[in-house]
């Protein structure tokens, strides 16, 4: 009998990507999702590219405690991957409370079913927004998380310390706090740190589908590339780092996915040292805003209209990951290179002007 996971917001840019890499390697999964920021179109690719007709989806408000708890009821979970969250850093900011009673509640109803039924190992998408702006590079676990710079990163940091201290209380306490509790013990959890996923599936079937006007950088590239924007701006050009550009650790969504496969792998094989562990998930390398352009332009042979325009407010110089823990204890690293990346990025908006036709 395969393991089951339930991967929440399972119908986005990531959810999507890693609920491929789970079939892939061998697990059922359910996909749920309340559909208020993607459409079908990543679930579709998904079945193309596994050839599963048959994968469970689900439409669910997960601020819904209720459904919540019937969506457990329904499926035996052996574990839950939980990207369910909205997470526009600049809508926080202007909508803290849209993002507080979203990213928490969603969460909460998660951990309580999750308790009650016994599918008690709970794998959170977290962010290396917990880090703040960081005073030394790179950054490793157990750098300082600094307090957050929007109300979209610090849903993250409350999101995390709420699993590790649920991860403790059930080692504490038991099965008065977790009724379900499956033989292997308490509620495990891991939380995952991306630095800043891109990128798309090399079939080109699934990728980044933001709604409206991207606030991230690789999307706002590849809609100027073919059109659909005018031009990109580059925030900044003054900052103390080698070209003046921002810098950040961009990580393949495709190898982000399979790192999520090797945390479940650990959680259900046992293999955790800690109840509660954390991993960064980034390549270890960083590449600046001007070399990510100068990189995209070069791959797929185009001149990208761009200009230099002001700082955007709340980002920081630079940030990247050392990803040494992670490529230890889960087995995993970062294989594919930025320019394959940008290739399957560019190949990612050319088969949506296809279909958009
Ligand atoms: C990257 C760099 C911009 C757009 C955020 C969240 C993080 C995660 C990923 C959700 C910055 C520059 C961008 C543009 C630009 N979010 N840029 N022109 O801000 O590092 O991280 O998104 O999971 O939690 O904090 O990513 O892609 O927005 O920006 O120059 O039109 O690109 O200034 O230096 P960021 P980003």
């Amino acid at each position: 009998m395969n393991k089951r996971i339930l991967v929440s917001g399972g119908a986005g840019f990531i959810g999507s990507h890693v609920a491929t890499e789970l079939i892939q390697a061998g697990y059922d999964v359910v996909v749920a999702d309340n559909m208020s920021n993607c459409d079908m179109t990543c679930f579709q690719g998904v079945q193309k590219i596994t050839g599963r007709e048959d994968i469970p989806f689900v439409k669910i408000d997960f601020c819904d405690g209720d459904s919540v708890n019937k969506l457990f009821s329904d499926f035996q979970i052996d574990a839950v991957i939980h990207f369910a969250a909205f997470k526009a850093v600049g809508e926080s900011v202007m909508e803290p409370v849209k993002y507080y009673k979203n990213n928490l509640c969603s969460f909460l109803n998660v951990l309580d079913a999750a308790k009650t039924h016994g599918g008690c190992n709970v794998l959170f998408s977290s962010s290396a927004t917990v880090y703040g702006d960081p005073d030394k590079l790179p950054v490793t676990e157990e750098s300082p998380r600094q307090s957050a710079a929007s109300p979209y990163g610090n849903t993250k940091q409350i999101c995390e310390d709420i699993l590790e201290d649920t991860v403790k209380a059930t080692r504490r306490f038991g099965k008065s706090v977790c009724p379900g509790i499956s033989n292997n013990g308490p509620i495990k959890g891991i939380a995952l740190r991306y630095f800043n996923p891109i990128g798309a599936h090399p079939s080109a079937l699934i990728g980044e589908l933001p709604r409206g006007v991207p606030n991230n950088l690789v999307p706002f590239i590849t809609q100027t590339a073919i059109g659909k924007r005018e031009c990109l701006s580059i925030f900044g050009d003054d900052y103390p780092t080698p070209d003046g550009t921002c810098q950040r650790d961009y990580i393949d969504i495709n190898d982000l996915a399979k790192a999520h496969v090797a945390a479940v792998a650990r959680m259900l094989e046992e293999k955790m040292k800690e109840d509660y562990e954390i991993f960064n998930i980034g390549t270890g390398r960083p590449l600046s805003v001007l070399e990510l352009v100068k990189t995209f332009e070069k791959v797929n042979n185009l001149k990208l209209n761009y200009k230099f325009a002001p700082r955007r407010e709340g980002d920081i110089p630079a940030i990247w990951a050392d990803p040494t823990l992670a490529n230890k204890e889960l087995g995993w690293k970062a294989g594919r290179s930025i320019e394959e990346t940008l290739e399957s990025a560019w190949a990612w908006e050319r088969h949506l002007a296809e279909i958009n036709k």
